[in-house]
């Protein structure tokens, strides 16, 4: 081979995809029990669902295993009829992906080009800057309110004539809180025809209790796109499938670059038979909502101040990035996996998953072991 690999990527990669950083996902529960030769391991780190997928969603991916030397539906006619029943839709105004992380994809695919503009805030979703950053966007990020909400004002403020694309994830990633239905409305009178908005949603389920949280599927914007996902709530994030509401318009140019053949065939029928278990569902939101309500408590009785979550995680603030690593480690050690958010570039919090009762109590347990050592720092 001629030339340095340094060179020869400095020639054919674009500066935008070398300046990317690789996102970073939860440690997985394997390497833990690898690198610490540990025989229990609490992931908390990567907002899962811990009671794991529904049995019918488990017999209906069973199933479909006899089936795999054929291609999916391309269609996902199953699928996106019975989404488009529950939320009163054409099929049409159905997309699905490889996760909703993977329709964002398509949406920056089908709508951006190098320099478009798009508008979002500081501290949301890192798997939406990835996007956007690789179509080699502008990307244009507006401080969060100090109680670490989206700053509503201040983003209607920075729309311009060039805005191509607005991301809102409500419930945000990685601080838990939410914009109510009146920021919503204020957004919305501001954003002209021409600018598309997502709205992901893949917290939906544990906010929708909340009053004046604004379930997209009550409005009809033509030009917002919904995200939400099987990979939270509904257990299956290990299969990769999520899905989208929009104008019919802007679904068929996103099926236009989409890969024909996502979500495959396991992840079209685990969702389907997901959809039909509603009681796991609710369990997993009453469960959900009753532990991160506990956790809340035990954080607070130890000095810790978490942000007011209206998801499946809290976010809580060590005072640096180094107390942050501190406390990781520490846990690491006992077995716990919680998440710094250095990438988030909120270096001196922590974020940590809601779990099972058992998880929870090896998390406290953990917790009260390591503080006088982490106290110490
Ligand atoms: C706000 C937000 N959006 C999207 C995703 C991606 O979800 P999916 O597994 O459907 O790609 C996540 C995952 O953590 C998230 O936090």
């Amino acid at each position: 081979m001629k030339g340095k690999p340094q060179e020869i990527s400095n020639n054919l990669v674009p500066s935008y995809i070398r300046e990317l950083q690789v996102y970073q996902a939860g440690k997985p529960i394997d390497e833990l029990i690898r690198e610490k030769n540990l025989s229990k391991v609490s992931k908390l780190a990567s907002n899962e669902n811990p009671w794991g997928p529904s049995p019918l969603a488990i017999k209906e991916m069973t199933k479909s295993l006899w089936d795999l030397h054929r291609y999916p539906d391309m269609h996902a006619y199953k699928l996106k009829t019975k989404l488009a029943e529950i939320y009163n839709l054409k099929r049409e105004n159905i997309a699905l992906g490889n996760g909703s992380e993977g329709i964002m994809a398509y949406i920056a695919r089908a709508f951006l080009n190098e320099g478009s503009e798009v508008l979002t805030s500081e501290n949301t979703f890192i798997g939406f800057y990835i996007i956007a950053r690789s179509i080699g966007a502008n990307l244009k990020l507006v401080p969060q309110t100090k109680e670490y909400k989206y700053d509503i004002e201040a983003m209607a403020k920075a729309i311009s004539p060039e805005t191509k694309l607005i991301y809102i994830a409500n419930p945000n990633n990685p601080t838990g809180t939410y914009i109510t239905k009146k920021e919503f409305d204020y957004l919305m009178d501001h954003v002209s025809d021409h600018t598309l908005v997502i709205l992901d949603e893949a917290y939906f389920e544990f906010a929708k209790p909340c009053p004046d949280y604004p379930d997209s599927m009550d409005y009809r914007y033509d030009n917002v796109i919904t995200l939400r996902t099987f990979s939270k709530a509904y257990g299956l994030g290990g299969i990769r499938v999520g899905y989208g509401f929009g104008h019919e318009d802007l679904i068929a140019n996103l099926n236009k670059v989409k890969l024909p053949f996502e979500p495959n065939s396991a992840a079209q029928n685990g969702a389907w038979g997901a959809l039909e278990d509603q009681p796991h569902l609710e369990r997993t939101i009453r469960l959900t909502l009753d532990y991160r309500e506990e956790c809340e408590q035990y954080l607070k009785e130890r000095g810790f101040n978490p942000i007011s979550s209206v998801t499946n995680f809290l976010t809580f603030q060590t005072g640096s990035e180094e107390k942050s690593n501190r406390l990781y480690q520490l846990l690491l050690d006992e077995g716990v996996i919680i998440r710094p958010l250095k990438a988030n570039e909120m270096p001196d919090y922590v974020r940590v998953s809601i779990g099972t009762e058992e998880e929870m109590t090896h998390f406290y347990q953990a917790m009260d072991k390591i503080l006088p050592e982490y106290k110490k720092l």
